[in-house]
């Protein structure tokens, strides 16, 4: 593969109308989301909650490549196929996380710092093998008066940038994720200044390390007030100092941005992609999604665990997809929420026409 493969695996994942379905929670997390709706989680129970995702029918028109987690990729769905290749057939490219979680810095204890360098190159071998074609790393960034320090900005910034020069090199497209997290009372203004600082330290690495942006894609959070913070921002805030921050640090040569939803709740993160995608100016990169609750909420929701709701879990999981979509490309529209839909029904591009 060369660093021309690379960039065409990028810019299918950010093909016009799609974006990624991150599937990709540990056993721990999927656990924690599983109870909450007194869900069993067991290697049978996971197996057939993704499953029920990757073959949602209709949902490949919108979804370029799902993420999974190392048990997943090693599953076969319940015709025996491997589900890597479940997803390959749909044409949805597989790609899987490969750090092993956010551990307490060192000298930090309130921060963390994202590990999995250690034996990377071979696991990254033995994915591509297993039909991989891109990667994710996250690194965890904590807001608050005092917080991040230098020294967890920088050091999750050389880790990221170290996970995605491997990759490469190994043949797979690196999702770059630093993730700002939403928690706390911070104001977004506050927001974009720690998320520029951050992606000002990601790309410096990415430079340093040798890293070719035309074969990455950047997956950062939105800008947004804090969780807790008495004046939450409007859509169009949001969409703007967003924008404005990508602007001021994202070059131009990456050829997509994929966002996370970061507990944002799951119209709220379509309704704000959608208002970044209609902005005017410059936007010299695709600015999609690389969404993991606000796409599987409502079909997680729906399924509850129960096998007689599994087309209704796959018809949640295609109304978020194609929600996102069409916001992906500035079509979103509230009423899109009331309609009834189906895999079958075209009538959905239609009003995707030129407005
Ligand atoms: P959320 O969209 O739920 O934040 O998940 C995206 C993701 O992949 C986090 O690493």
């Amino acid at each position: 593969m060369t660093s021309h493969d690379l960039e065409s695996v990028a810019l299918t994942l950010v093909a016009e109308g799609k974006g990624i379905l991150a599937a990709d929670e540990t056993i721990p997390t999927l656990t924690r989301r599983f109870d909450t709706l007194g869900v069993q989680s067991t290697e049978q129970s996971r197996r057939t909650y993704r499953e029920m995702l990757f073959t949602s029918p209709g949902a490949a028109e919108f979804i370029s490549g799902a993420i999974m987690y190392d048990e997943t990729i090693r599953q076969k769905s319940s015709d025996g196929t491997p589900l890597a290749e479940a997803l390959a057939v749909q044409g949805i490219l597989p790609g899987i996380k490969v750090d092993t979680g956010a551990k307490p810095l060192a000298g930090s204890p309130n921060e963390t710092v994202t590990e999995g360098l250690d034996g990377l190159r071979d696991r990254l071998r033995e994915y591509h093998a297993m039909g991989a074609r891109f990667a994710k790393w996250r690194a965890v960034i904590h807001l608050t008066d005092a917080l991040p320090s230098s020294a967890c900005v920088n050091a999750n910034a050389h880790a990221l940038a170290r996970y995605a020069s491997l990759c490469q090199e190994q043949e797979l497209v690196p999702i770059v994720e630093p993730e700002v997290l939403m928690d706390g009372s911070h104001t977004i203004e506050r927001c974009e200044g720690v998320t520029g600082t951050v992606l000002h330290a990601v790309f410096n690495a990415l430079f340093e390390q040798g890293v070719a942006l035309e074969g990455m894609l950047l997956k950062p959070n939105m800008v947004l007030a804090g969780k807790e913070c008495a004046r939450q921002a409007s859509v169009e805030e949001v969409a703007t100092a967003t924008l404005r921050c990508l602007r001021r640090h994202v070059p131009a040569a990456v050829p997509g941005v994929v966002f996370l939803s970061g507990g944002q709740n799951a119209r709220v993160a379509t309704a704000h992609l959608n208002a970044i995608n209609r902005l005017p100016g410059p936007k010299p990169w695709k600015l999609s999604f690389s969404y993991g609750r606000a796409l599987q909420d409502p079909a997680l929701e729906a399924w509850h665990g129960r096998d007689e709701n599994l087309a209704a879990g796959q018809n949640a999981l295609y109304r978020r997809a194609r929600s996102n979509g069409a916001a992906s490309i500035g079509k979103y529209t509230d009423e899109m929420e009331l309609e009834s839909v189906s895999a079958d029904d075209a009538s959905h591009r239609r009003e995707w026409s030129d407005d």
